[in-house]
């Protein structure tokens, strides 16, 4: 039907696109609108912060370590530095929606929580993460809403690579 070459160079093509294209998707780092600015159900209390810390520290102290900087002991291991939950001013910048949906879905370098998390348990979450961040809830959609910076000496985020694939050193 084709010639021979043609042939293989649209099959490579094809499933090339939807990898390119399923990456893509599944990076995105903005939460749909109605979700950016959804109120956080839950309301923050000292009792709240203490039970999600046990949480926090199953499942994101590895990455972004103990005090919420962004130095766990698997964040060396990882192409781009976790968000440092106490960087004040970069943490205002984004909505308690955002904070949920990054935890929901996950980022690029980092697993999403949709299914091993309860959906309130999110929620809590983020309650934790305005008190490491001394940030208030939030529901007000910004423009400024930047990934973390990359260390020094990496060059920031790398789109196009699959989760699977660790990046060169
Ligand atoms: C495997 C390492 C890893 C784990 C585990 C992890 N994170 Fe992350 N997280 C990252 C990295 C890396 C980033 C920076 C964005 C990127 O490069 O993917 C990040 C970014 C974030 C952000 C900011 C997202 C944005 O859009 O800027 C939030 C919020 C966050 N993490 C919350 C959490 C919470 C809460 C947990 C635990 C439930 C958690 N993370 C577990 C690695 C991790």
């Amino acid at each position: 039907m084709c010639e021979r070459s043609g042939c293989r160079s649209l099959k490579g093509i094809i499933p090339t696109f939807l990898v390119l294209l399923s990456i893509a998707l599944g990076n995105e780092r903005g939460a749909p609108a109605s979700i950016a600015r959804m109120k956080n159900p839950v309301t923050s209390s000292p009792e709240l912060l203490e039970k999600v810390q046990a949480t926090y520290e199953k499942n994101c102290l590895r990455c972004h370590g103990a005090g919420g900087t962004g130095d766990g002991p698997a964040a060396a291991t990882l192409p781009t530095r976790p968000r440092n939950f106490t960087d004040t001013k970069q943490m205002a910048t984004m909505t308690d929606g955002q904070l949920y949906w990054a935890i929901t879905k996950g980022t690029q370098w980092m697993p999403a929580f949709e299914k091993k998390l309860p959906d309130l348990e999110r929620w809590r979450l983020v309650c934790l993460l305005r008190a490491l961040s001394k940030t208030r809830p939030n529901a007000t959609v910004q423009r400024e809403n930047r990934p973390s910076p990359a260390p020094p000496g990496m060059t920031g985020q790398y789109p196009f690579w699959p989760k699977r694939l660790t990046a060169p050193r």
